[in-house]
């Protein structure tokens, strides 16, 4: 007889010691964020259904549309670690500046910061293909007790405590570190509880996926475009076969099973590409390396960078080992 699958809420309990700090804190924040998870990913699941469908009619801060999903995920993560008053602030992709969270009681001891991507991949939500959520935590870095400052988010991604993504796919997973590797869990929505499927989580130091949006080649930096002429040649394992999704949870996880790479270059059009550093790539890159994969700006390694700013963008290539560094290979080699 196979043994009962580990549930979310046991694996957190059971793995709290592991924790560099075990004030039971973290724990608690994971899952709120478990419970934000399961009711943005009803609300996804039915958008097809009802009005929620479409622009809301608002751009964000960058000036990009916002999908009513967008506002609508963004408000339930928000409000889910508001009320259980474990966090001392939040940024969000959806928010111009970073909220802080006073606390009733004024002795307040939270330590941690969440910054957020509450739907990621939105353009593919009026088609039905997957989307997601990124989240990335940190230990503040002023007093506790204290407002937080900017100073708190704009921490360099090697000091992050845990990071994570949700997949509303064909299944909907919750797939998270907290620097000891990375973990999948599988909702079953009959039961409303996630259940530990993808136990370790690596990426195969190979792959033979490659995942960039094409459309802007002419625009792309003379490595990238030597790399993606040496993903089409036929020679050894070559070509690859090109993926891409346009939600980046949604290339990362497939790219984690099967091997492969993802890349959002700078363009002679975007001079630090698309991706937020904070809210996508810092996640994404601390998830890679802990999982035997690896992230970088094409230069350097992602967790690295000191952020200077919350709304920051990056170039950024993430994926199997050697595929990554092949490709910074023809980076360097290009300058
Ligand atoms: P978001 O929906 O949070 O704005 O992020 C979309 C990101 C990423 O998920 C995806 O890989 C990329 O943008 C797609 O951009 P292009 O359409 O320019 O390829
Ligand atoms: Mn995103
Ligand atoms: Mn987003």
């Amino acid at each position: 007889m196979s043994q009962r699958k580990q549930t979310l809420g046991e694996f957190i309990i059971e793995n709290q010691a592991s924790f560099k700090y075990t004030s039971g804190e973290l724990s608690r924040l994971i899952n709120s964020i478990r419970l934000a998870a399961k009711v943005v990913n009803h609300e996804v699941n039915k958008a097809g259904l009802v009005d929620i469908l479409g622009a809301a009619g608002d751009t964000n801060v960058q000036g990009e549309d916002q999908q009513k999903l967008d506002v609508y995920a963004n408000t339930k993560f928000i409000q889910t670690m508001t009320k259980r008053n474990i966090v001392c602030g939040i940024a969000s992709e959806e928010e111009d500046d970073f909220i802080t969270i006073n606390s009733q009681d004024e002795n307040h001891q939270n330590k941690y910061v969440v910054l957020i991507d509450p739907l990621d991949g939105s353009s593919n939500i009026d088609v039905n293909v997957s989307v997601g959520t990124i989240f990335s935590i940190y230990r503040r870095v002023t007093p506790v007790g204290t407002p937080v400052t900017i100073e708190d988010f704009l921490q360099k991604g090697n000091h992050q405590v845990a990071a994570g993504y949700i997949i509303y796919g064909t299944s909907t997973m919750l797939v998270y570190t907290t620097g000891h590797g990375v973990n999948g869990f599988t909702l079953n929505p009959a039961i409303g509880s996630f259940y530990l499927s993808h136990p370790d989580m690596k990426f195969p130091e190979d792959g033979r996926i490659y995942s960039v949006n094409e459309g802007n080649y002419i625009h792309f930096p003379k490595g990238i475009k030597d790399y993606i002429k040496y993903c089409q040649m036929e020679e050894g394992d070559r070509p690859y076969t090109s993926r891409y999704i346009g939600s980046l949870v949604s290339d990362f996880h497939r790219n984690m099973i099967k091997g492969g790479i993802y890349m959002y270059p700078k363009s002679s059009k975007a001079s630090n590409g698309k991706l937020r550093l904070l809210y996508e790539c810092n996640p994404m890159a601390f998830l890679a390396e802990q999982a035997n994969g690896k992230a970088s700006d094409g230069f350097n390694r992602i967790l690295d960078i000191q952020p200077t700013e919350l709304h920051q963008r990056v170039p950024f290539i993430c994926g199997s080992k050697n595929m990554v560094e092949k490709a910074e290979e023809f980076m360097r080699a290009a300058e």
